[in-house]
């Protein structure tokens, strides 16, 4: 076991350093990725269906399939799937993401799909079940992930999701930012440090927040998830909009709030935001660009990121500082981060 840990303490953080590869290596199922979407003619509906992180990278489908194509999309939970079934006809595209492809809740849900409607499933586990059901197949290039709580395989995911919305879309300036993104994420894993500090700073405390609006949203979604998962402190992910119908009232100088902030159109109301619970005296973390006066002067804690990194690639840099802020608290209380308890990498129970 040593061995494969490469000299990493846990297999969490080897994969955390691996998403630049993992990008790298997922961005060659473009062509592949272009050959599905040919064969979809007709298709006037998209509905993605997962669980646990695999639904967050589904969530960030929804805004940019929305936004770049105008299909109306839906991301619907696997284990709340049945309740949804009857909308779907033959010009529904059902989209199912699966890190392992034999989570039971998913599998379920794509028998029924499979009924009326189109299926492409998008799994990182070669030959595993979700890939002999689906009519269509895209493979996560991540390699194999051990760490219970998924990191380089949500990227992965992301970058598939990135390639479909933007080859949808006919969107090819996004198409060729995708490939800078493996050198922006070697200049985040490389201020490694900067997030250990704020872990050290926050491992005792007993609630976080994480907030976020648009494509930041299901970020600080999955920040608040990988929390929980490994560290056992309560995290809750809130759309920064959301705020002020009812967890502001949570808000006090016991609670962190870590505020997921890329420059961008989001950006000022995301800033108020940050207000209201600095003024409710909250401390702020700040994910964002760096070249910002406001994070410099204002904020108690921030980690930077390229401000060349515009919001609509954000999701696939924002969240590596979450899951190193995760990593580092669990460490720092005395947890293993690859053994969460209670949880399980694969869920074959519905
Ligand atoms: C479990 C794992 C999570 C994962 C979820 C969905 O809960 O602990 O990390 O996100 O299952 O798994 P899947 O393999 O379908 O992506």
């Amino acid at each position: 076991e040593m061995a494969q840990k490469e000299g990493y303490d846990y297999f969490m953080l080897k994969e955390i350093h691996e998403q630049d590869s993992a990008i790298r290596d997922t961005l060659s199922e473009k062509d592949k990725i272009a050959e599905i979407i040919s064969n979809l003619d007709g298709i006037n509906r998209i509905c993605f269906v997962a669980c646990g992180t695999s639904f967050h990278a589904s969530l960030t489908g929804k805004y940019l399939i929305e936004s770049m194509s105008g299909i109306s999309t839906d991301v619907i939970l696997a284990s709340e799937f049945k309740y949804s079934a009857n909308t779907l006809d033959e010009n529904t595209l059902v989209i199912f993401i699966s890190q392992s492809g034999e989570t039971a809740d998913t599998l379920k849900a794509l028998k029924v799909a499979k009924k009326t409607s189109k299926t492409l499933a998008i799994v990182n586990v070669l030959g595993s079940s979700a890939t002999r059901e689906a009519d269509f197949v895209i493979y996560t290039r991540a390699g194999p992930e051990i760490g219970v709580a998924a990191t380089k395989t949500y990227i992965s995911q992301l970058v598939c999701i990135y390639m479909f919305a933007a080859i949808l879309a006919d969107n090819k300036e996004l198409l060729n930012t995708l490939n800078e993104v493996p050198d922006y994420i070697s200049e985040v894993l490389s201020k490694e440090d900067v997030i250990k500090d704020i872990a050290s700073k926050y491992s005792d405390v007993n609630d976080f927040f994480f907030i976020g609006r648009g494509l930041s949203y299901p970020t600080a979604l999955e920040g608040a998830l990988k929390l929980k998962e490994i560290t056992y402190i309560h995290g809750e992910g809130y759309a920064a909009g959301e705020l002020k119908h009812g967890p502001l009232a949570l808000i006090d100088d016991d609670v962190p709030v870590v505020v997921v902030l890329p420059p961008g159109d989001n950006y000022k109301k995301t800033v108020s935001n940050l207000e209201e619970v600095k003024a409710r005296g909250a401390h702020v973390i700040v994910i964002g660009s760096c070249e910002n006066d406001f994070i410099k002067t204002e904020v108690e804690d921030s980690f930077c990121i390229n401000d060349k990194v515009k919001e609509i690639i954000a999701p696939l840099l924002y969240v590596i500082p979450l899951q190193l802020l995760s990593y580092y608290i669990s460490v720092e209380r005395g947890l293993d981060p690859d053994k969460p308890k209670n949880l399980a990498k694969c869920v074959t129970v519905e």
